[in-house]
């Protein structure tokens, strides 16, 4: 075999499997419009800052492209900024401030008056004595006043008070030495000096500083029922007073469990109520089951990142996304708490964010760019059966008219469910689980039709779904899964016709040193008594199609995923086909390692399938044995060997077929006279324009060629399902 062809059929191999697509080939998830524009439509997209970000030309570049918000992460807390009377730290927050001024960025201001990093001398004289309220009062009104001014130009909202209100699960306070019954408020400072009073301070001060400006009450846990209801009461309370509170900030330090949308969605729509307008202040994603805004937290192992955590983070942020766009009328921003996992405050091995540690973009950062507009408002079609593959008596998993597939899965103490399928590019389907404990979850959208393998990741492992059967793929036996398919007729199994049958047969195989196994249908009639050309009864012969499987799979994937049995029956009951024998053999494709495939010349099984189990199906079958009725065909990488072995061995097979495995150009076969027919095809989400070429380039040459690009079909069964029921209408005439 020359070196070109084998070249060419590695990049037809590469190109048609989709998952081997990114091997070795890091994605670049920034390719593509800004976050910012993505999202023009609904609202700014902010990131906070540290001195790095902004002085870093890398860093910068990915804040220009992405953001159209900025919060200084510290500089501006009233600790940082003005950490004793009179002494101002003005250089880190005018830097911020400048770049974003250079930059046409605008900001958001955090914070003015919060019980950590805080300019604590306001609470006490010069001799260290507490000073009374109305001192603390002039103190931050000065400081408010000063630093709203000076950035004036630059900040459209202020996190005024930041963290006021006491957090969930705290029956009792403990003040001054004595338990009481807690109180809505977290026990600052501030609280201690002055009660509520000092929230409503430090809004009129900022009031008075910049009469234009968004003024926020900002805080974490929002999501928690206790807390979401205890900020509801202060604003209102505070808004009834006339307290000019324009927003709350929800901070959003979630996590990849945490919380549901419903959960989200109570908090924003009962704040909408009092507010009109909420941020998102600083949203990040822990990979633990941790969340809050406390300063105390477990920092996360520096570890890479599980591929089904990763999978987690992305469905989450893609949930949280949805129901921020679903509230786009009151949500005007949403900042991420740092630009990468590097710059986390939780430290990098929470991976919270969805730029990695090396300022590359992860999954997640697409997911969140590249939302289906119209998918946020699909709710699918309410006409659900039990897939068509299930076990005996399950209901799930089940689809609809649509394509939806939806699943459920028993696993009490399970954190997590993930099923692999799902829509292109990601993860698959993370179910949640629903009120009786049991995990559900529907797809995101309608799946393409035909068969599809899946697996459950069930907290990190994989296993099976219990309720449907297991088809052999990947190397294993997977679940697997039947969407409704348009032209679904040519492969349904019929009561009205006659059947053929399939047999199992076992052969030695001295080349492999083992038992070999291949299925053998045999068209109905098969055995009986037809007048002979002499005039004499005899048994009818039948020519013979070698049919190949892919890599991962074996000689029970034709037969069952690939329904090659039924799709014969039905031509033949139709008139379409003359009746012949299909040998589907396991192509010893599983013995190859991934990674060699450079290497891969089908030898070994051209040893096989010619010296070792044509002899033997020829013997044992009433088969016409020679090259005029004998046809070599296979998928994906049975569509390798066949080329290799076609091209090779002429002599063996009259009629070639490549299905999503490849195609034939005129230069490469040697007799134009050696072969009778060549079919190629490929799903329409593959490779069309090499079936196209191919096809255009044979007829050119005056071969006998046809092809097929299925219609909404990928790299899978319905494929070569359809590919096999054209084929076969061309075969042996
Ligand atoms: C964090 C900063 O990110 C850290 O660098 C700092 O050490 C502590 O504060 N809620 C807030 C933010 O409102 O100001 C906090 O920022 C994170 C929790």
């Amino acid at each position: 075999m020359n070196k070109r062809i084998i070249s060419g059929l590695v990049l037809a191999f590469i190109s048609i499997l989709p998952t081997m697509a990114q091997w070795g080939r890091p994605v670049d998830y920034f390719a593509g419009p800004g976050l910012k524009d993505a999202y023009k439509d609904y609202f700014t997209i902010g990131v906070a800052v540290n001195k790095k970000n902004v002085s870093d030309p890398a860093q910068m570049a990915i804040i220009k492209k992405q953001f159209n918000s900025v919060t200084a992460e510290n500089a501006w807390k009233p600790g940082e900024i003005h950490p004793k009377e009179g002494v101002w730290n003005f250089g880190l927050a005018d830097s911020i401030a400048n770049f974003c001024r250079e930059n046409g960025i605008k900001m958001r201001g955090h914070c003015l008056c919060w019980h950590s990093q805080f300019a604590d001398w306001m609470f006490t004289d010069k001799k260290g004595k507490p000073v009374k309220k109305e001192v603390f009062y002039q103190r931050l009104r000065d400081h408010i006043h000063t630093v709203v001014n000076r950035y004036k130009d630059v900040v459209y909202a202020w996190d005024v008070v930041n963290e006021a209100m006491a957090d969930d699960g705290r029956p009792f306070d403990f003040v001054d030495g004595k338990l009481v019954k807690a109180s809505p408020y977290r026990q600052s400072r501030h609280f201690k000096l002055c009660g509520d009073e000092f929230i409503a301070k430090a809004f009129e001060f900022a009031r008075e500083a910049d009469p234009d400006v968004l003024l926020f009450y900002n805080d974490y846990s929002c999501v928690d029922n206790g807390k979401r209801e205890r900020i509801y009461e202060m604003v209102k309370k505070m808004k009834e007073a006339g307290v000019p509170i324009d927003g709350i900030g929800m901070q959003g330090h979630y996590n990849i469990y945490f919380p549901e949308e419903e959960q989200l969605e109570k908090a924003i729509t009962r704040f909408k109520e009092i507010v009109k307008h909420i941020n998102i202040t600083e949203l990040d994603l822990r990979t633990n089951t941790e969340s809050g805004g406390q300063l105390m937290f477990s920092r996360g192992e520096a570890k890479p990142q599980a591929g089904y955590i990763a999978t987690l983070q992305e469905d989450q942020y893609a949930r949280l996304f949805k129901v921020f766009r679903k509230h786009a009328d009151v949500i005007d921003n949403v900042t991420f708490w740092n630009l990468s996992d590097k710059d986390s405050w939780l430290g990098l091995g929470n991976h919270p964010l969805p730029i990695d540690e090396n300022l590359k973009a992860k999954r997640s950062f697409q997911i969140i760019r590249d939302f289906d507009a119209a998918a946020d408002k699909r709710v699918p079609k309410d006409d659900w059966v039990p897939n068509p593959m299930n076990q005996p008596g399950q209901e799930y998993p089940q689809v609809n008219s649509e394509g939806f597939a939806r699943f459920r899965v028993e696993a009490p103490d399970a954190k997590s469910v993930i099923v692999s399928l799902g829509l292109g590019g990601r993860g698959g389907t993370v179910l949640r689980k629903d009120k009786d404990g049991v995990w559900t979850g529907t797809t995101e959208g309608p799946m393409d039709p035909g068969f599809h393998y899946y697996h459950l990741t069930i907290d990190g492992g994989v296993v099976n779904d219990p309720g449907t059967h297991n088809y052999f793929g990947s190397c294993r036996w997977e679940s697997g899964i039947e969407i409704p398919a348009p032209d679904q007729d040519f492969y349904a199994w019929r009561k009205d016709i006659p059947h053929g049958n399939i047999q199992k047969v076992d052969f030695w195989s001295e080349s492999t040193g083992k038992m070999q196994t291949c299925n053998v249908y045999l068209p109905d009639g098969y055995g009986k008594l037809v007048k002979g050309k002499n005039g004499k009864l005899t048994q009818e012969r039948y020519p013979v199609l070698y049919l190949q499987h892919g890599w991962g799979e074996n000689e029970t994937s034709w037969p069952v995923q690939g329904k090659a049995g039924i799709i014969m029956d039905n031509l033949i009951a139709e008139g379409k086909i003359k009746p012949f024998i299909v040998v589907m053999a396991y192509g010893l494709t599983n013995d190859f390692k991934f990674g060699t495939i450079g290497k891969f010349t089908a030898e070994e099984f051209e040893k096989l399938l010619i010296d070792e189990l044509i002899p033997v199906i020829d013997k044992q079958f009433l088969t016409k044995p020679d090259k005029w009725n004998r046809a070599m065909a296979g998928l994906s990488m049975g569509g390798m060997e066949t080329k290799l072995i076609t091209l090779r061995r002429p002599e063996v097979f009259g009629y070639w077929g490549l299905l999503s495995g490849g195609t034939y150009m005129p230069e490469e076969i040697k007799d134009p006279k050696c072969v009778k027919y060549i079919f190629v095809g490929c799903g329409d989400k593959e490779n069309p324009d090499g079936i196209n070429k191919s096809v255009e380039a044979l007829k050119a040459a005056g071969f006998n060629a046809e092809g097929l690009v299925s219609e909404n079909t990928a790299h899978e069964f319905l494929t070569w399902r359809r590919c096999l029921y054209k084929m076969a209408q061309s075969l042996f005439k």
